[in-house]
Formats: C-alpha cells, sequence, structure tokens
C-alpha cells in the first residue's frame, strides 16, 4: 500500500474515540431566536471521556449550540429550541428534570 492510501484510511476507534460511550446525544437540533433560525437541524454525539471541539465562524451557532446543552437558552426569551437533548439517555428538556 502507498503512503497515500495509508494516510487515507479510516483510524481505529480507539484513535477517534468512537469506542467510548456517547455522553450527550442531540438529534435535529433547531434553534430559533423569535423568527430567526440560528441552528438547522444539528444532530452529534458528544463521547465520554473525549474533547470535542465546535470550530466555525463568527455567529454560526456554536454558542448557541452550547447553551441548549446545559439548557441556558431557558433564559434568552426569545429563544425556542426543538429537537432532542439527552444526557445519559434522558431528555434534559422533559418537563420533569430539575433545571438546577
Ligand atoms: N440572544 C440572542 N438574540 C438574538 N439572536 C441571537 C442571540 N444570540 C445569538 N443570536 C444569533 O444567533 C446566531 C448564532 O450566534 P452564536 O451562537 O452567538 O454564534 P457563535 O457562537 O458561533 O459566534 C447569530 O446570527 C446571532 O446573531
Ligand atoms: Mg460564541
Amino acid at each position: 500500500m502507498s503512503v497515500a492510501e495509508n494516510i487515507a484510511e479510516t483510524p481505529p476507534s480507539e484513535v477517534t474515540g468512537t469506542n467510548m460511550p456517547v455522553k450527550m446525544e442531540t438529534r435535529d437540533v433547531n434553534v430559533f431566536y423569535g423568527d430567526k433560525q440560528a441552528l438547522f437541524d444539528v444532530s452529534l454525539d458528544i463521547r465520554q471521556n473525549q474533547v470535542t471541539s465546535l470550530i466555525g465562524p463568527s455567529g454560526c451557532g456554536k454558542s448557541t449550540y452550547l447553551r441548549c446543552l446545559n439548557r441556558m437558552n431557558d433564559v434568552v426569551d426569545i429563544a425556542r429550541v426543538t429537537g432532542s437533548i439527552k444526557l445519559d439517555e434522558e431528555n434534559i428538556y422533559d418537563p420533569k428534570v430539575d433545571v438546577v
């Protein structure tokens, strides 16, 4: 196998971290500030003991997405979140969840 082919190979899951359990699972997350949509169908797994980074230009929605994970968009009056966000398989937007 040539060097180029070798580099193109997908690294093993122990290297990518995809062998680790999913800690937070987000599916089809949309966020609206009033009429303006800031996130569009974001589906992402965040795995235990792995560093997950969000990279993108200013205003692309990185902070908005992070605020979904700890429900800090709750304190933004005009923000509305849809989709599914689970921590340890529990929906953190379930009304019976204690936000604190
Ligand atoms: N509190 C807010 N009210 C209205 N619009 C907001 C608010 N916070 C962020 N936005 C808008 O949502 C989009 C994503 O912003 P943001 O999540 O801050 O991006 P990033 O963190 O990637 O720079 C931008 O268009 C921004 O203007
Ligand atoms: Mg930001």
